[in-house]
């Protein structure tokens, strides 16, 4: 049924930081760059996962149960690369002095191993093979991990790891009209919950790489290409799962400008 009510003509724009002057870059301190970064990928992730922006379709029930699975096959995928090669790696390149983050991100490790562990049980609980060696990675979900492995710092990592994918994922739980709530039972939306529950920390990680990095325009701008990027690409495979879920979207995507 459609929600006419909040339908937008008008799609989401987010500032493309990456195209703005020097002068304009270098306006923001450091912490409102930090926090600018954050509300793009908020505000990405509210539009994107909003009810009110889809229109649903009554699929079969073993259609929706193949969307579904594919989608919880490929979040367990992401659990467990998305959330240890790219931490892994942000704790080698790091400084030395920056061991309070280095064990952080080592904890980060060990959460997200665990929410491999939780998508594994979901997909038993649906019937589903959940061994990540047996899930074909969807051509963009390769792009994706291309990102972020072709960047040079922790702190562009983060920008399109922690600052991205992970602020964006929020909006599954926190907002009120998330369409996850549509499409989940309530152990599905439970166990969702309970990863979510381990977000937080993951994002304050992501939040004091992006500030190590905030000083000069490079940087700055770096870290605003290594987000856009990941954003794009994250953004056109969440819309094709959830779309696949059973609905269509009635309002455009976000885009950048
Ligand atoms: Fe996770
Ligand atoms: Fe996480």
């Amino acid at each position: 049924m459609q929600n006419t009510d909040a339908v937008q003509e008008k799609p989401l724009t987010v500032p493309s930081y990456s195209k703005w002057t020097d002068e304009a870059v270098m306006k923001f301190t450091p912490n409102e760059f930090m926090q600018a970064l954050y509300h793009r990928a908020k505000d990405i992730g509210d539009d994107l996962y909003d009810s009110r922006k889809y229109e649903f379709i009554k699929l079969e029930p073993e259609v929706f149960k193949d969307a579904l699975i594919t989608y919880m096959r490929r979040r367990a995928w992401s659990e467990w690369y998305f959330g240890t090669v790219a931490q892994a790696r942000q704790i080698t390149l790091l400084p030395d002095n920056q061991v309070d983050l280095k064990l952080r991100l080592a904890r980060q490790i060990r959460d997200e191993v665990r929410h491999y562990d939780v998508f594994a049980q979901q997909l038993k609980r649906f019937g589903s093979e959940p061994r990540i060696s047996e899930f074909v990675l969807p051509e963009i979900l390769v792009q994706m991990q291309k990102i972020q492995m072709e960047v040079e710092t922790a702190s562009e990592l983060a920008a399109a790891n922690q600052f991205a994918g992970e602020i964006v994922l929020s909006s599954m739980t926190d907002l009120e009209t998330s369409i996850f709530k549509i499409f989940f039972d309530k152990e599905l939306m439970d166990a969702v919950i309970d990863i979510e529950n381990d977000e937080p920390p993951h994002i304050a990680n992501g939040r004091d790489m992006v500030l190590l990095f905030c000083d000069t325009v490079d940087h700055r701008k770096r870290l605003a290409i290594a987000q856009e990027k990941y954003l794009r690409a994250m953004m056109q495979l969440h819309f094709t799962e959830i779309v696949k879920l059973g609905c269509r979207r009635v309002a455009p995507l976000p885009v950048f400008d």
